[in-house]
Protein backbone atom coordinates (compact mmCIF):
# COMPACT_ATOMS: atom_id res chain seq x y z
CA UNK A 1 0.00 0.00 0.00
CA UNK A 2 1.24 3.50 -1.17
CA UNK A 3 2.00 5.71 2.15
CA UNK A 4 1.59 9.41 1.65
CA UNK A 5 3.14 12.07 4.24
CA UNK A 6 0.43 14.93 4.68
CA UNK A 7 1.97 18.02 6.20
CA UNK A 8 -0.89 20.32 7.77
CA UNK A 9 -3.18 16.97 7.77
CA UNK A 10 -5.36 18.40 10.99
CA UNK A 11 -6.15 21.95 8.72
CA UNK A 12 -9.16 22.42 6.65
CA UNK A 13 -8.24 21.03 3.83
CA UNK A 14 -5.31 18.68 4.58
CA UNK A 15 -8.29 16.79 6.66
CA UNK A 16 -10.18 16.24 4.08
CA UNK A 17 -7.13 15.29 1.98
CA UNK A 18 -6.53 12.79 4.76
CA UNK A 19 -10.31 11.09 4.62
CA UNK A 20 -10.32 10.72 0.69
CA UNK A 21 -7.07 9.21 0.40
CA UNK A 22 -7.40 6.83 3.39
CA UNK A 23 -10.78 6.11 1.46
CA UNK A 24 -9.15 5.42 -2.32
CA UNK A 25 -7.04 2.83 -0.52
CA UNK A 26 -3.71 4.80 0.91
CA UNK A 27 -2.47 5.03 3.86
CA UNK A 28 -1.66 8.46 4.93
CA UNK A 29 0.74 9.78 7.76
CA UNK A 30 0.01 13.20 9.13
CA UNK A 31 2.38 15.98 10.77
CA UNK A 32 1.15 19.45 11.81
CA UNK A 33 2.27 21.35 14.51
CA UNK A 34 -1.80 22.24 15.66
CA UNK A 35 -0.65 25.68 15.35
CA UNK A 36 -4.21 26.69 13.39
CA UNK A 37 -5.93 23.16 13.86
CA UNK A 38 -6.82 20.68 17.13
CA UNK A 39 -6.64 17.16 17.71
CA UNK A 40 -10.69 17.38 17.49
CA UNK A 41 -10.08 17.22 13.59
CA UNK A 42 -8.45 13.35 14.04
CA UNK A 43 -11.39 12.09 16.25
CA UNK A 44 -13.47 13.65 13.51
CA UNK A 45 -11.45 11.98 10.43
CA UNK A 46 -11.70 8.70 13.26
CA UNK A 47 -15.58 9.00 12.83
CA UNK A 48 -15.79 9.11 9.62
CA UNK A 49 -12.63 6.12 8.04
CA UNK A 50 -13.41 4.48 11.13
CA UNK A 51 -10.10 4.28 12.82
CA UNK A 52 -7.29 6.82 14.11
CA UNK A 53 -4.94 7.88 11.37
CA UNK A 54 -1.29 8.15 12.26
CA UNK A 55 -0.70 11.66 13.83
CA UNK A 56 2.18 13.11 14.96
CA UNK A 57 2.45 16.73 16.48
CA UNK A 58 5.72 18.33 14.68
CA UNK A 59 6.55 21.55 13.51
CA UNK A 60 8.13 21.35 10.32
CA UNK A 61 11.23 23.66 11.96
CA UNK A 62 11.85 21.01 13.86
CA UNK A 63 14.12 18.86 11.47
CA UNK A 64 14.84 15.92 14.22
CA UNK A 65 11.15 15.39 14.92
CA UNK A 66 10.55 15.18 11.36
CA UNK A 67 13.32 13.22 10.61
CA UNK A 68 12.33 10.67 13.60
CA UNK A 69 8.82 10.10 11.21
CA UNK A 70 10.45 9.86 8.06
CA UNK A 71 12.62 7.42 9.63
CA UNK A 72 9.72 5.38 10.68
CA UNK A 73 7.88 5.33 7.50
CA UNK A 74 8.61 4.21 3.49
CA UNK A 75 7.32 7.28 1.73
CA UNK A 76 6.06 7.29 -1.16
CA UNK A 77 4.60 10.71 -1.79
CA UNK A 78 4.29 14.13 0.12
CA UNK A 79 1.18 16.10 0.28
CA UNK A 80 2.29 20.10 1.73
CA UNK A 81 -0.43 21.16 3.24
CA UNK A 82 1.35 23.17 6.16
CA UNK A 83 1.36 27.09 5.84
CA UNK A 84 0.91 30.21 7.06
CA UNK A 85 -1.83 31.39 5.14
CA UNK A 86 -3.23 34.83 5.92
CA UNK A 87 -3.27 37.43 2.89
CA UNK A 88 -3.43 40.40 5.77
CA UNK A 89 -1.20 39.11 8.23
CA UNK A 90 1.43 38.36 5.55
CA UNK A 91 1.63 41.86 4.84
CA UNK A 92 2.16 42.74 8.24
CA UNK A 93 4.73 40.21 8.50
CA UNK A 94 6.90 39.82 5.88
CA UNK A 95 9.70 38.24 7.41
CA UNK A 96 7.87 35.91 9.35
CA UNK A 97 6.00 34.40 6.39
CA UNK A 98 9.33 33.79 4.12
CA UNK A 99 10.91 32.46 6.74
CA UNK A 100 8.18 30.62 7.92
CA UNK A 101 6.75 29.04 4.47
CA UNK A 102 10.01 28.67 2.82
CA UNK A 103 12.72 28.04 5.58
CA UNK A 104 10.29 24.88 6.92
CA UNK A 105 9.67 23.72 3.44
CA UNK A 106 13.50 23.20 2.33
CA UNK A 107 13.97 21.50 5.89
CA UNK A 108 10.90 19.10 4.13
CA UNK A 109 12.33 18.88 0.59
CA UNK A 110 15.89 17.74 2.52
CA UNK A 111 14.73 14.62 4.15
CA UNK A 112 12.51 13.28 0.55
CA UNK A 113 16.22 14.12 -1.13
CA UNK A 114 17.56 12.49 2.13
CA UNK A 115 14.96 9.43 2.05
CA UNK A 116 14.37 8.71 -1.62
CA UNK A 117 11.06 10.57 -1.33
CA UNK A 118 10.65 12.50 -4.73
CA UNK A 119 6.92 12.54 -5.25
CA UNK A 120 4.95 15.95 -4.21
CA UNK A 121 2.06 17.42 -4.46
CA UNK A 122 1.73 20.94 -3.82
CA UNK A 123 -0.72 23.28 -2.67
CA UNK A 124 0.05 26.85 -4.26
CA UNK A 125 -2.49 29.46 -5.32
CA UNK A 126 -3.68 31.39 -7.77
CA UNK A 127 -1.98 34.93 -6.10
CA UNK A 128 1.29 33.29 -8.10
CA UNK A 129 0.37 34.87 -10.94
CA UNK A 130 0.94 38.29 -11.75
CA UNK A 131 -1.14 41.38 -10.55
CA UNK A 132 -2.94 43.28 -11.49
CA UNK A 133 -5.20 41.05 -13.01
CA UNK A 134 -7.40 42.57 -16.13
CA UNK A 135 -10.70 43.41 -13.89
CA UNK A 136 -13.23 45.65 -15.99
CA UNK A 137 -16.01 43.42 -15.60
CA UNK A 138 -16.57 43.61 -19.52
CA UNK A 139 -14.16 41.41 -20.22
CA UNK A 140 -14.31 38.57 -17.47
CA UNK A 141 -14.70 36.02 -19.83
CA UNK A 142 -11.72 37.53 -22.11
CA UNK A 143 -9.59 38.40 -18.96
CA UNK A 144 -10.59 34.15 -17.73
CA UNK A 145 -9.16 32.78 -20.81
CA UNK A 146 -6.03 34.94 -20.60
CA UNK A 147 -5.16 33.08 -16.99
CA UNK A 148 -3.83 29.35 -17.94
CA UNK A 149 -1.20 27.51 -15.93
CA UNK A 150 1.70 29.60 -18.64
CA UNK A 151 0.07 32.86 -17.37
CA UNK A 152 3.10 35.03 -15.90
CA UNK A 153 3.21 34.27 -12.34
CA UNK A 154 6.03 37.29 -10.48
CA UNK A 155 4.78 40.76 -8.99
CA UNK A 156 2.05 39.06 -6.34
CA UNK A 157 0.40 41.67 -4.38
CA UNK A 158 1.07 40.37 -1.23
CA UNK A 159 4.16 38.67 0.98
CA UNK A 160 1.83 34.90 1.04
CA UNK A 161 1.88 34.71 -2.64
CA UNK A 162 5.28 35.97 -2.88
CA UNK A 163 5.42 32.80 -0.56
CA UNK A 164 4.11 30.58 -2.70
CA UNK A 165 5.62 31.66 -6.02
CA UNK A 166 8.85 31.10 -4.39
CA UNK A 167 8.46 27.60 -3.86
CA UNK A 168 7.22 27.19 -7.17
CA UNK A 169 10.43 28.48 -8.04
CA UNK A 170 12.25 25.97 -5.87
CA UNK A 171 10.14 23.00 -7.01
CA UNK A 172 11.12 23.56 -10.38
CA UNK A 173 14.56 23.73 -10.21
CA UNK A 174 14.33 20.79 -7.51
CA UNK A 175 12.21 18.99 -10.73
CA UNK A 176 15.47 20.01 -13.10
CA UNK A 177 18.45 19.35 -11.01
CA UNK A 178 17.23 17.01 -8.24
CA UNK A 179 14.76 14.69 -10.01
CA UNK A 180 11.59 15.59 -7.96
CA UNK A 181 8.48 14.97 -9.63
CA UNK A 182 5.70 17.18 -8.95
CA UNK A 183 2.05 18.76 -9.53
CA UNK A 184 1.90 22.00 -8.22
CA UNK A 185 -1.81 22.94 -7.80
CA UNK A 186 -2.78 26.14 -7.90
CA UNK A 187 -6.59 27.31 -6.55
CA UNK A 188 -8.18 29.57 -4.37
CA UNK A 189 -11.30 29.95 -1.68
CA UNK A 190 -12.07 26.26 -0.64
CA UNK A 191 -15.55 26.45 0.91
CA UNK A 192 -17.87 23.56 2.25
CA UNK A 193 -16.66 20.80 3.95
CA UNK A 194 -17.34 16.83 4.35
CA UNK A 195 -20.60 15.84 4.19
CA UNK A 196 -20.76 14.05 7.69
CA UNK A 197 -19.92 17.75 9.07
CA UNK A 198 -17.27 15.83 11.46
CA UNK A 199 -14.29 17.78 9.60
CA UNK A 200 -14.28 21.66 8.82
CA UNK A 201 -13.28 24.96 8.68
CA UNK A 202 -13.83 26.53 12.24
CA UNK A 203 -11.44 28.94 12.99
CA UNK A 204 -10.79 30.73 16.50
CA UNK A 205 -12.36 34.10 16.67
CA UNK A 206 -12.42 36.30 13.80
CA UNK A 207 -12.48 33.92 10.46
CA UNK A 208 -9.91 35.33 7.68
CA UNK A 209 -12.06 33.45 4.94
CA UNK A 210 -15.28 34.61 4.18
CA UNK A 211 -18.01 31.83 4.54
CA UNK A 212 -16.69 31.00 8.12
CA UNK A 213 -17.36 34.41 8.95
CA UNK A 214 -20.43 34.79 7.31
CA UNK A 215 -21.80 31.58 9.34
CA UNK A 216 -20.32 32.50 12.55
CA UNK A 217 -22.86 36.06 11.91
CA UNK A 218 -25.43 33.38 10.84
CA UNK A 219 -25.31 31.52 13.89
CA UNK A 220 -24.63 34.86 16.24
CA UNK A 221 -21.50 34.10 17.45
CA UNK A 222 -20.09 37.03 15.36
CA UNK A 223 -22.08 40.78 15.30
CA UNK A 224 -21.51 41.88 11.86
CA UNK A 225 -19.78 40.73 8.70
CA UNK A 226 -17.16 43.28 7.81
CA UNK A 227 -16.91 43.86 4.78
CA UNK A 228 -13.83 44.76 3.43
CA UNK A 229 -14.64 47.88 0.82
CA UNK A 230 -17.21 48.05 -1.64
CA UNK A 231 -16.08 49.94 -4.09
CA UNK A 232 -14.17 47.93 -6.34
CA UNK A 233 -14.28 47.62 -10.26
CA UNK A 234 -16.65 44.58 -9.95
CA UNK A 235 -20.37 43.55 -10.25
CA UNK A 236 -21.95 45.02 -6.79
CA UNK A 237 -17.94 47.42 -5.34
CA UNK A 238 -17.35 44.00 -3.51
CA UNK A 239 -14.51 41.20 -3.96
CA UNK A 240 -15.25 38.93 -6.46
CA UNK A 241 -13.75 35.28 -5.93
CA UNK A 242 -14.55 31.40 -7.29
CA UNK A 243 -14.97 29.39 -4.64
CA UNK A 244 -15.06 25.66 -4.57
CA UNK A 245 -15.99 22.97 -2.49
CA UNK A 246 -13.04 21.11 -0.67
CA UNK A 247 -14.94 17.73 -1.20
CA UNK A 248 -14.10 18.78 -5.30
CA UNK A 249 -10.57 20.51 -4.62
CA UNK A 250 -9.17 17.42 -2.72
CA UNK A 251 -10.64 15.03 -5.74
CA UNK A 252 -8.73 17.43 -7.54
CA UNK A 253 -5.55 15.99 -5.40
CA UNK A 254 -6.30 12.60 -5.99
CA UNK A 255 -6.75 12.90 -9.44
CA UNK A 256 -2.87 14.54 -9.71
CA UNK A 257 -1.97 11.62 -7.89
CA UNK A 258 -3.05 9.32 -10.23
CA UNK A 259 -1.52 11.72 -12.85
CA UNK A 260 2.17 11.52 -11.37
CA UNK A 261 1.94 7.45 -10.62
CA UNK A 262 1.55 6.82 -14.14
CA UNK A 263 4.56 9.14 -15.21
CA UNK A 264 8.07 7.24 -14.79
CA UNK A 265 9.83 7.81 -11.98
CA UNK A 266 13.26 9.73 -12.37
CA UNK A 267 16.34 7.76 -12.07
CA UNK A 268 17.86 9.07 -8.66
CA UNK A 269 21.53 10.40 -9.34
CA UNK A 270 23.92 9.30 -6.67
CA UNK A 271 24.93 11.82 -3.85
CA UNK A 272 27.67 14.16 -5.88
CA UNK A 273 26.55 12.93 -9.64
CA UNK A 274 27.19 16.00 -11.67
CA UNK A 275 24.70 15.21 -14.70
CA UNK A 276 21.36 14.94 -12.04
CA UNK A 277 18.27 13.25 -13.93
CA UNK A 278 15.41 15.44 -14.81
CA UNK A 279 12.18 14.94 -12.23
CA UNK A 280 8.81 16.59 -13.70
CA UNK A 281 6.80 19.41 -12.84
CA UNK A 282 3.43 20.22 -14.14
CA UNK A 283 0.63 23.15 -12.48
CA UNK A 284 -3.02 23.04 -12.98
CA UNK A 285 -5.57 25.67 -11.89
CA UNK A 286 -7.80 23.94 -10.23
CA UNK A 287 -10.92 26.28 -10.28
CA UNK A 288 -14.84 26.00 -10.74
CA UNK A 289 -15.28 29.14 -13.22
CA UNK A 290 -18.02 30.81 -11.08
CA UNK A 291 -17.77 34.38 -9.65
CA UNK A 292 -19.46 35.07 -6.75
CA UNK A 293 -19.53 39.03 -5.16
CA UNK A 294 -18.60 38.83 -1.00
CA UNK A 295 -22.48 40.61 -1.33
CA UNK A 296 -23.61 37.34 -3.72
CA UNK A 297 -22.28 35.08 -1.07
CA UNK A 298 -23.88 36.74 1.78
CA UNK A 299 -27.75 36.67 -0.26
CA UNK A 300 -26.84 32.96 -0.84
CA UNK A 301 -25.81 32.38 2.81
CA UNK A 302 -29.33 33.86 4.03
CA UNK A 303 -31.52 31.64 1.47
CA UNK A 304 -29.59 28.29 3.09
CA UNK A 305 -29.55 29.48 7.05
CA UNK A 306 -33.08 31.32 6.70
CA UNK A 307 -30.98 33.74 9.08
CA UNK A 308 -30.35 37.13 8.70
CA UNK A 309 -26.59 38.57 8.18
CA UNK A 310 -26.12 41.47 8.76
CA UNK A 311 -22.66 43.77 7.42
CA UNK A 312 -20.80 47.20 6.92
CA UNK A 313 -18.47 47.82 4.69
CA UNK A 314 -15.24 48.12 6.28
CA UNK A 315 -11.73 50.04 4.98
CA UNK A 316 -10.04 48.11 1.86
CA UNK A 317 -7.27 45.78 3.36
CA UNK A 318 -4.25 45.58 2.18
CA UNK A 319 -2.80 42.77 -0.48
CA UNK A 320 -6.76 42.06 -1.20
CA UNK A 321 -7.62 42.07 -5.01
CA UNK A 322 -11.08 43.14 -6.67
CA UNK A 323 -11.52 40.19 -8.91
CA UNK A 324 -9.19 37.39 -9.62
CA UNK A 325 -9.62 34.75 -12.54
CA UNK A 326 -8.25 31.47 -13.87
CA UNK A 327 -9.05 29.51 -16.42
CA UNK A 328 -9.48 25.71 -15.61
CA UNK A 329 -10.00 23.68 -18.52
CA UNK A 330 -6.15 22.60 -18.43
CA UNK A 331 -7.46 20.33 -15.23
CA UNK A 332 -10.38 19.46 -17.46
CA UNK A 333 -8.50 18.14 -20.12
CA UNK A 334 -5.64 16.16 -18.78
CA UNK A 335 -6.64 15.29 -15.30
CA UNK A 336 -10.31 14.78 -16.55
CA UNK A 337 -11.19 16.87 -13.32
CA UNK A 338 -13.95 19.06 -12.90
CA UNK A 339 -15.62 20.81 -10.17
CA UNK A 340 -19.19 20.06 -9.63
CA UNK A 341 -20.64 21.10 -6.10
CA UNK A 342 -23.08 24.20 -6.23
CA UNK A 343 -22.89 26.95 -4.43
CA UNK A 344 -25.70 25.93 -2.24
CA UNK A 345 -24.75 22.42 -1.62
CA UNK A 346 -21.57 24.22 -0.03
CA UNK A 347 -22.99 26.32 1.55
CA UNK A 348 -25.40 23.49 2.89
CA UNK A 349 -22.45 21.22 4.26
CA UNK A 350 -20.81 24.20 6.03
CA UNK A 351 -24.34 25.11 7.73
CA UNK A 352 -25.08 21.77 8.88
CA UNK A 353 -21.95 21.98 10.92
CA UNK A 354 -22.28 25.60 12.26
CA UNK A 355 -25.92 24.79 13.47
CA UNK A 356 -25.49 22.03 14.70
N1 LIG B 1 -7.94 27.97 2.49
C1 LIG B 1 -7.63 28.71 1.44
O1 LIG B 1 -8.31 29.71 1.16
C2 LIG B 1 -6.47 28.33 0.53
C3 LIG B 1 -6.43 28.78 -0.79
C4 LIG B 1 -5.33 28.43 -1.62
C5 LIG B 1 -4.31 27.67 -1.11
N2 LIG B 1 -4.37 27.26 0.19
C6 LIG B 1 -3.26 26.49 0.73
O2 LIG B 1 -3.72 25.22 1.15
C7 LIG B 1 -2.94 24.79 2.28
C8 LIG B 1 -3.87 24.38 3.39
O3 LIG B 1 -4.72 25.48 3.74
P1 LIG B 1 -5.84 25.36 4.85
O4 LIG B 1 -6.92 26.30 4.47
O5 LIG B 1 -6.17 23.96 5.09
O6 LIG B 1 -5.07 25.98 6.08
P2 LIG B 1 -5.06 25.52 7.61
O7 LIG B 1 -4.44 26.63 8.37
O8 LIG B 1 -6.40 25.03 8.02
O9 LIG B 1 -4.07 24.27 7.55
C9 LIG B 1 -2.69 24.42 7.60
C10 LIG B 1 -2.18 23.50 8.68
O10 LIG B 1 -0.75 23.62 8.71
C11 LIG B 1 -0.37 23.57 10.07
N3 LIG B 1 0.95 24.20 10.16
C12 LIG B 1 1.23 25.51 9.99
N4 LIG B 1 2.54 25.69 10.19
C13 LIG B 1 3.09 24.49 10.47
C14 LIG B 1 4.40 24.06 10.78
N5 LIG B 1 5.43 24.89 10.86
N6 LIG B 1 4.62 22.75 11.05
C15 LIG B 1 3.59 21.88 11.01
N7 LIG B 1 2.33 22.25 10.74
C16 LIG B 1 2.08 23.54 10.46
C17 LIG B 1 -1.47 24.28 10.83
O11 LIG B 1 -1.52 23.90 12.20
C18 LIG B 1 -2.71 23.83 10.06
O12 LIG B 1 -3.28 22.67 10.66
C19 LIG B 1 -2.02 25.96 2.62
O13 LIG B 1 -0.76 25.72 2.00
C20 LIG B 1 -2.68 27.14 1.97
O14 LIG B 1 -1.77 28.16 1.64
C21 LIG B 1 -5.43 27.56 1.01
Amino acid sequence: MKTILITGGTGYIGSHAVVAFEQAGYKTVIVDNLSNSSLKTIDGIEKIIGYRPDFFEVDLRDKTKLEDVFRKYDFDWVVHFAWLKAVWESCEKPLEYFDNNIVWSIRLFELMKDYWVRNIIFSSSATVYTSPQPSPLKEREQAQSWIKEDFVTWNTSNPYGTTKFLLEVILTDLSKFAGFNVINLRYFNPIGAHESWYIWEDPDGIPNNLLPYIMKVATGELKKLRVFWDDYDTVDGTWVRDYIDVVDLIDGHLKAYELLENIPLSNFPPEGERIATKGFIDNFNLWVGRWVSVLEMVEAAKKVTGKDITYEIAPRREGDLGEVYCNPSKAKSILDWEATTSLEDSLRNSWKFYNK
